[in-house]
């Protein structure tokens, strides 16, 4: 059965959920419902993906259906960064949960270190194709978010997509009265993220893998680009195990104990992406695989690259 990750809140995170960005309003409903009843118990959304409606009542379904108890579930939303001013954030938590129709859910992160223009866009763009920022800064932002943990909507709240000073900067904050419980942030054998990890693992805040299996369904990917489901030298460590090459993509992260959350819709699939706790890669091959790092990202924010708040020009 799935293993969890203790959290600096005193909860556990299911090490493996179900990833919901690119799954469309029509197809997220069956998967999360596949998902929970091929184990799952980690579901990861966020108010960004325009599909939280459907992800709640599949939640609503399995629970109606005896299938799980709600406390049995760890739901996750973000806060999208048009909610960063501190008058928005507790709005957009609320929205989430009135999407979800739920009254609290188990982990809100930050989407983004970044806070854009407040409007209907969630990508408000200047004529230079920029986004345009608002008026926060994160730790205002995270003021706020601390304020959903008190008043019982949220059960934790963590980051995403922050480099290290950032981190830092959250950590020195006058007055800090919760820690990130979690950073999620890109990672997979192509970018190993290993001192990003490293930081935090030493400040008790754990890692969550987005783009697993190399999101290839990524709306601005191009032929020619790598494919880690493609990958001969992770195929032939599958082949040894009798595993798939995403089955090994996901085991990565448990070896490394990092949550993970590979996105399906597919029923099989889902199956398949969970079906990782039957076997262990071994130290020579978590550090062959290690070697694969190329320091390739698929989410690169290129819109935002002068935004105060950009977190990737930083070596981590
Ligand atoms: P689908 O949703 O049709 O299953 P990531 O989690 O890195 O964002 O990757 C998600 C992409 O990987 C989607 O295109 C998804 O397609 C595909 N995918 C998910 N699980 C598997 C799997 N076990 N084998 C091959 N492709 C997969």
């Amino acid at each position: 059965m799935a293993s969890s990750i203790p959290l600096n809140n005193g909860a556990r995170m299911p090490t493996v959920g179900l990833g919901t960005w690119k799954s469309t309003p029509g197809q997220v409903e069956e998967a999360v419902k596949a998902a929970i009843l091929a184990g799952y118990r980690h579901i990861d959304g966020a108010y960004a993906y325009r599909n939280e409606k459907e992800v709640g009542a599949a939640v609503h379904a399995m629970i109606n259906q005896k299938v799980v108890k709600r406390e049995d579930l760890f739901i996750v939303s973000k806060l999208w960064s048009t909610f960063h001013e501190r008058h928005l954030v507790r709005g957009a938590c609320e929205t989430t949960l009135s999407d979800l129709n739920l009254p609290y859910i188990d982990l809100y992160l930050m989407h983004c270190p970044m806070g854009f223009k407040p409007g209907e866009d969630l990508l408000p763009f200047d004529a230079d194709g920029e986004c345009i920022p608002d008026n926060s800064n994160f730790l205002d932002t995270w003021e706020e978010m601390e304020k959903l943990v008190d008043a019982g909507l949220v059960k934790a709240i963590g980051i995403s997509n922050f480099n290290r000073a950032q981190i830092e900067a959250l950590l020195n904050k006058p007055g800090l009265k919760y820690k990130p419980v979690t950073n999620q942030i890109e990672c997979h054998p192509y970018l190993t993220q290993v001192k990003l990890i490293d930081f935090c693992h030493s400040k008790g805040i754990t890692i969550t893998a987005y783009s697993p299996l190399g999101s290839p369904d990524r709306p601005w990917a191009k032929p020619g680009d790598p494919s880690l489901l493609d990958d001969p030298k992770i195929k032939a460590i599958a082949d040894k195990h009798k595993k798939t090459t995403a089955q090994v993509l996901i085991r990565f992260h448990i070896e490394r104990n990092v949550a993970v959350i590979p996105k399906s819709v597919n029923p099989a699939r889902i199956k398949e992406n969970i079906q990782v706790f039957d076997f262990k890669l071994s130290p020579e091959e978590m550090s062959t695989i290690m070697t694969f790092n190329r320091n390739w990202r698929i989410a690169h924010f290129e819109w935002a690259t002068k935004h105060k708040d950009f977190p990737l020009n930083a070596e981590y």
